[in-house]
């Protein structure tokens, strides 16, 4: 059954005692609620089993926003999919544009990545989106297509089953610019049918698929309407309750 997910993305924001009051807050805000989707946050790696102890796991999924490309052994200062796992994480947010630009991570590299989640037990809210030069060009069907077939396409279906798929237009996260309703559903159902290309439709049906790119509480309401948005990666707007909160109950 595919779910609607609300997933925060924190990025390299709060310190530990802040990103601990954040998830608490969070967390009393939600107690007695019932709401109709999934929620997620993503941590810094520092944040994740302390705020994992905090709250109630249940209800907030807890995320790392990165893991690393080895199982283990002498790569200093990397965490792996199993020190993830470790802390109660049980997402993990892979191939993020700020990760594939800033910090050079190849499909190749992203495919491991995925692979060492997926047998650590790890959820993979998997980023996918184009720059804005081929948005432009029209090319941002192609590009999404091929970062879905080169990082993922050798999971069996079974695994495949396991992704979340969020995808993120590199023009909007962080610029205030959103992708239209209309927008987003159009590439969301090219999406869709990539995957049910390959694994079948019963796969892509259940397969959730987030938005993300300034998302918040004005338009998630709009964006959630689509048929093939189930959900949201949010960035900034994850990052005060009074934000967050709205656009989960925009489901
Ligand atoms: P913003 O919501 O701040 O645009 O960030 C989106 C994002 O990158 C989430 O992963």
């Amino acid at each position: 059954m595919r779910k609607n997910i609300v997933a925060g993305n924190w990025k390299m924001n709060t310190t530990l005692p802040e990103g601990l009051a954040l998830a608490k807050e969070l967390d009393a805000a939600l107690k007695g609620k019932t709401v109709n989707c999934d929620v997620v946050i993503g941590t810094p790696f520092t944040h994740l089993a302390t705020v994992a102890a905090a709250i109630d796991t249940a209800k907030i999924g807890v995320a790392a926003e990165n893991c690393a490309d080895q199982d283990k052994g002498a790569y200093t200062g990397e965490v792996s999919a199993a020190m993830v796992a470790s802390t109660g994480a049980k997402y993990v947010i892979l191939g993020h544009s700020e990760r594939r630009a800033y910090y050079h991570e190849t499909a190749e590299i992203l495919k491991t990545k995925v692979t060492l989640a997926l047998a650590n037990g790890l959820t993979p809210i998997f980023c996918i989106g184009e720059v804005l030069e081929e948005r432009e060009a029209g090319k941002h069907f192609e590009v999404v297509e091929e970062q879905i077939k080169s990082s993922l396409f050798d999971l069996s279906v079974e695994d495949f089953g396991k992704i979340v798929l969020a995808y993120e237009p590199v023009w909007a996260i962080g610029t205030g610019k959103t992708a239209t309703s209309d927008q987003a559903q159009e590439i969301h159902a090219y999406i869709r049918k990539v995957v049910a290309a390959k694994y079948g439709e019963t796969v892509a049906n259940d397969c959730s698929i987030l938005y993300g790119g300034s998302c918040n509480a004005s338009n998630a309401k709009e964006l959630f309407s689509k048929p093939d948005v189930d959900g949201g990666l949010i960035g900034g707007a994850s990052l005060g309750v009074d934000k967050f909160l709205p656009i989960i109950e925009a489901f």
